[in-house]
């Protein structure tokens, strides 16, 4: 029977978000949502694991205690620098006279072989997107399941993470005392949320700006083409602006917040922010705040720019960028990003939930499409097994390909 309720969690680097949900025929239902700062977590790796565990104890607490709902085993997605990508080659002789059908044994055998070739020492792999199948050397597809072929390759894109670091991760989540349903990196997870069929087919990036972090992922024709990762987010602003002004580390955050606006027109020096430092107040410039902040979020600029120009994949992002993260809310930055790239921005929404309590932030990206993604799985897919013209066909196709992969 498919399963209805699913919890997840977004590791952050500065926040834990969680999703109680309920899926329905047609939609998620949202049942309780929470969020809270994160500790113990320093770039995405467990520093304090004490700290951790209570921290994902509360959250999750908070969630049970909202709903009624006993919560055991919950999926979690997680980002860090240990998080690495890249492509694995695999090849396979069918037979070595003629040729002969493909079957769902040979796919598998195939994907297993570019995972485990593609894997470093102490390594993970989170995700596997096996880019294209070469039969024969030059017939290229996406699904070779029951053509012919005498040889088959296959050019796999894989997501690994350090199995050490994660494990760390993990370990903090089971002292809590959960079960770990499935891991996801946090960016994927916000691709199955933010980004439609179509957009993904069409080709789309995707860019997750958080704390420490900010992510470009590449789509097209449904899958992940390229990744990449660069290690600047929006608490590197919060550093600068806590550095130049000799402001605490919160202040600094609130007026990033509420009064940094990346506009094409500087902001004027008239304009004035007062703050409460120390017991007494103070009178800030605005354009003294967002000169804080220009350097570096220039030097990121070029960074995301770079980034880009250096895919392959960059000329058919034809459906644009779309930009999630906390980071993404800073007045003004998808302005900038479309200005410095050339290329449509939009803010991510998270589509097709109904949360009772309205819209959900892009900060929630991630936890939902953790549930999107194990919704999905949870769906029997017997479609490559029902291969034929008749009935008996397809019950011959049906029981042939069960055999192959499980003797
Ligand atoms: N309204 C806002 N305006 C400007 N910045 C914001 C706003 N809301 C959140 N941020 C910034 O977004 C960042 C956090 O983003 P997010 O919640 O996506 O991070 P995270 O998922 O915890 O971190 P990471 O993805 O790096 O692991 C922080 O730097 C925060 O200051
Ligand atoms: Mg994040």
């Amino acid at each position: 029977m498919k399963r209805k309720i699913f919890c997840s969690l977004d590791i952050g680097n500065s926040k834990l978000t969680a999703v109680l949900a309920k899926a329905e025929k047609q939609r998620i239902n949202i049942l309780a949502t929470a969020t809270s700062p994160v500790r113990g977590l320093s770039k995405g790796r467990v520093a304090e694991l004490a700290d951790l565990v209570d921290c994902i104890q509360q959250i999750l607490d908070k969630l049970s205690s909202e709903t009624g709902i006993n919560i055991k085993s919950i999926l979690i997605s997680v980002n860090g620098d240990y998080i690495h990508a890249r492509y694995s080659f695999a090849a396979v002789a069918l037979s070595e006279i003629a040729n002969r059908q493909i079957s769902l044994a040979d796919i598998n055998y195939l994907r297993r072989q570019a995972k485990l070739l593609g894997v470093h020492m102490d390594e993970t792999i989170l995700h596997e997107f096996p880019q294209t199948y070469i039969l024969d050397d030059d017939h290229s597809t996406f699904n070779p399941l029951g053509l012919l072929a005498r040889k088959i390759k296959l050019n796999s894109y894989l997501l690994s993470a350090s199995h050490t670091l994660l494990g760390n991760v993990k370990t903090a989540v089971q002292q809590a005392g959960y079960d770990i349903e499935d891991v996801l990196y946090s960016g994927v997870a916000s691709g199955f949320s933010v980004l439609s069929a179509e957009e993904k087919e069409k080709g789309v990036l995707l860019i997750d700006l958080g704390a420490c972090f900010t992510s470009l992922l590449f789509f097209k024709d449904k899958i992940l083409r390229d990744f990449k990762i660069i290690p600047f987010g929006g608490n590197d602003i919060t550093d600068d602006i806590s550095k130049s002004l000799e402001l605490p580390w919160e202040l600094a955050e609130d007026l990033k917040k509420s009064s940094l606006v990346l506009s094409a027109q500087d902001p004027k020096a008239s304009d004035k922010v007062v703050v409460r430092r120390f017991g007494s107040y103070k009178t800030l410039e605005r354009s003294a705040i967002y000169e804080a902040a220009k350097i570096r979020l220039e030097e990121f600029l070029g960074k995301v720019r770079s980034a880009i120009h250096s895919s392959i994949w960059k000329d058919k992002m034809t459906s644009g960028i779309v930009g999630v993260g906390g980071a993404a809310n800073l007045e003004g930055i998808l302005e900038k990003i479309e200005s410095s790239t050339g290329m449509p921005v939009r803010l991510g929404h998270i589509k097709d939930v109904s949360s009772g309590g309205g819209a959900l932030g892009p900060q929630f990206a991630a936890a939902v499409g953790l549930i999107y993604y194990s919704d999905a799985k949870n769906l029997p897919s017997l479609k490559s097994y029902l291969m034929g013209k008749t009935p008996l066909e397809r019950a011959t196709n049906f029981i042939r390909n069960l055999y192959q992969d499980y003797f």
